[in-house]
């Protein structure tokens, strides 16, 4: 049974309760007639400071595939936070007319600050370059129905570990399981935050190396995760073209990767996977996706306290 109200951080479930999350999405892919009024009456407020396209209309869908409705805004300039209104006051409102609240904003640490101020659950649905633990349901649903086991894996994170919050979440969330090596792949500039290694370190005996060559390492991979190039959060263009391309994964280097690897991306992509790989049988991206929208609706259900 899961007792706590929001979801900030990818650690404020148990792996127990998230064990529960993940069975319930799987269900719920299966018989979907069985849920499609579990949120009958129930409203979710979809707020979108920041552009997306999965996790605002995975959110949605998830909400209206159990029988609720939705409210929100993905332009924030067309609110009354264009004339000054504080995150803060927002949420005070916006908790009055829903149920349970989804939110996406620039800045680090918002959805807790926005948890302190609602009256209804409040999901983080990204926060600025820190975390996003519904992409990491999202990641552990994937890898749980494709590999069958979230524990023994050598998962390499390439790319932008810098700002990468999809990253910053899904290892903090893996440090969790048994027996899991984590390869960091990244430039020197967009290494990951030392305060998130430690973080993700701070129980576990978890093995991390680091390195900048994908080809170096990519034939020890169970799952290969690859992210964007952050371009929003660089202060510097001339710093974003230099490092835009440092990986783009390619038939020719996936030829050394095992088998059975999954390729992952919590998209949206640029260039960092070649479109040639979408019909490789390791491409699972377009299907995390699909997970993404079953684990939302299982996690608005628990935290809606309806099932
Ligand atoms: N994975 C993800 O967060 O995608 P969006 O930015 O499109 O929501």
């Amino acid at each position: 049974m899961i007792k706590v109200r929001d979801l900030i951080d990818p650690t404020d479930f148990s792996t127990d309760e998230i064990n529960e999350i993940l069975i319930l999405a799987q269900d719920m892919e299966k018989n979907p007639e069985r849920y499609s009024n579990l949120c009958s009456g129930k409203i979710l407020a979809a707020l979108f400071y920041e552009p997306s396209t999965r996790t605002r209309l995975s959110f949605e869908a998830a909400m209206l595939r159990l029988g609720g409705r939705i409210i929100g805004f993905s332009e924030p300039n067309s609110t009354s936070i264009s004339k000054g209104e504080s995150l803060e006051d927002t949420i005070k409102i916006i908790s009055c007319y829903s149920d349970i609240i989804a939110i996406r904003h620039p800045q680090e640490g918002s959805a807790k600050r926005a948890s302190l101020y609602s009256d209804v659950p409040v999901i983080n649905a990204g926060d600025g370059a820190n975390q996003h633990p519904t992409q990491t349901l999202t990641d552990l649903s994937t890898i749980q129905n494709l590999k069958g086991r979230l524990s023994n894996l050598t998962v390499g994170l390439c790319g932008d570990l810098k700002f990468g919050r999809t990253v910053h979440s899904l290892i903090k969330a893996l440090s969790r399981y048994s027996n899991n090596k984590i390869i960091l792949i990244s430039p020197d500039e967009l290494k990951i935050p030392d305060y998130i290694k430690e973080e993700a370190l701070k129980n576990t005996s978890m093995e991390i190396q680091e390195v900048k060559s994908l080809e170096e390492v990519i034939d020890n991979l169970d799952i290969l995760y690859m992210t964007r190039i952050q371009k929003e959060r660089f202060s510097s263009e001339e710093e974003y073209l230099r490092l835009k391309d440092s990986y783009i994964l390619t038939k020719e280097k996936l030829k050394n990767a095992k088998d059975d690897m999954l390729v992952l991306h919590p998209l949206p992509r640029v260039n960092e996977i070649h479109p040639e790989i979408d019909l490789d049988k390791r491409a699972a991206y377009f299907k995390q996706a699909r997970y993404g929208m079953y684990v939302r609706m299982a996690l608005i259900s628990k935290l809606l306290g309806v099932i």
